[in-house]
């Protein structure tokens, strides 16, 4: 029940510090680790590359979890949409291990190259937010979201707590390699959601200041914040129906940036210290050509003239915060635009069909 909520996409924005906090529990031994079943640990242990395999949403966190499994894990990743993979195979390792991300588990899509791969014999992990779901019970193993019901179209917090449960994951296989105490930086950037999510009014004005009345709107980033901004995308045209792009800052220059004009909205992220120049200097590009750009960086790596400047926290953990904004960005862009937020048109909620 969405309660005293107008909308379930803001109770479930809303939501997504209790459910970081859940996932730290429900990923926590005894002894207070933050730890992942035996078997599951072994099917990593077993493979010499992962495929993680997933559709929308799904697929952007793969990206980021990409980042995750190679830096805290040392183990390599590639990152496929299942609707190309499933009829284009790439040439696989000698001991691949799938991945499928997937809220509903029911992603047709997913589905068909969960089969595939099962037929030829490869071990297979489903990751989802829906216990029993098909793609749960064909795969060898399963990883749950603990997000709890994820009802309205666009996706928030199952995306926030696949970010969290790869990082976990990726976390509790990498022991050798362990530099950060993920625990406690997980409950500090629920914490920094929580301040985000206290603080809707300021992107509210963000969303009526950029986007009124605009077709179009980019969001750039480096390295993370380029997977976020193609997730801040898909969230803006989903529910608001604004024509977006994400784009890697140094992209842009070969060839998108000339479709930027006169008041052209550009959501720039600069939350990754060691690229925030290059990024700070894309923004630079655009705003020379027009562009109303919105800098999103965060504490320690601010500058005076950024439009929101985010709580710290650790620099792997940035898109779990930095996506906070942007969702609620999309939010009162389709409120403001008399969208229907919920169920916005064309779209079903999961996609049973190829
Ligand atoms: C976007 C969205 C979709 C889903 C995609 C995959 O907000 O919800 O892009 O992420 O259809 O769905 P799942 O994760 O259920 O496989």
């Amino acid at each position: 029940e969405k309660g005293t909520y107008p909308h379930y996409m803001l109770k479930e924005i809303d939501e997504q510090p209790g459910v970081m906090r859940k996932i730290i529990d429900a990923y926590s031994t005894d002894e207070g680790m933050l730890d992942i079943d035996p078997a599951i640990k072994q099917a990593f242990q077993h493979a010499d590359r992962l495929y993680i395999i997933a559709a929308g949403t799904s697929y952007h966190a793969g990206l980021i979890g990409k980042e995750y499994f190679e830096k805290l894990a040392g183990l390599p990743v590639e990152v496929h949409i299942s609707s190309e993979f499933g009829y284009n195979m790439p040439l696989l390792s000698k001991k691949p291990l799938f991945l499928f991300i997937t809220q509903s588990g029911e992603t047709a899509d997913s589905r068909q190259v969960l089969v595939k791969v099962k037929a030829l014999g490869y071990p297979t992990i489903t990751m989802t937010n829906v216990p029993g779901s098909t793609l749960s019970r064909e795969a060898d193993h399963t990883l749950l979201l603990h997000a709890g019901p994820e009802i309205a179209v666009a996706s928030t917090k199952a995306y926030t707590a696949q970010l969290a449960v790869l990082a976990v994951t990726a976390y509790s296989l990498g022991e050798g390699l362990r530099k950060l105490d993920l625990k406690k930086e997980l409950a500090i950037a629920a914490n920094a959601i929580q301040t985000l999510t206290d603080a809707k009014e300021e992107v509210e004005k963000i969303a009526i200041e950029l986007l009124t009345d605009k077709r179009n709107a980019f969001f750039i980033g480096r390295n993370l914040d380029y997977y976020v901004s193609l997730e801040g995308a898909l969230k803006l045209k989903e529910i608001s129906y604004i024509q977006a792009e994400g784009f890697a800052g140094g992209e842009l220059k070969h060839g998108t940036i000339a479709l930027i004009e006169e008041g052209t909205p550009v959501i720039a992220l600069a939350t990754q210290p060691s690229v925030s120049p290059n990024l700070r200097g894309n923004v630079k590009e655009v705003t020379a050509r027009g562009a109303h750009a919105c800098i999103i960086s965060m504490e320690g790596d601010n500058e005076p003239d950024d439009r929101l400047v985010l709580p710290h926290v650790h620099e792997l953990l940035t898109p779990l915060v930095t996506v906070i904004p942007l969702q609620l960005l999309s939010y009162y862009a389709s409120l403001q635009r008399g969208c229907d937020v919920d169920k916005p048109r064309n779209l079903a909620k999961s996609v049973t069909v190829e």
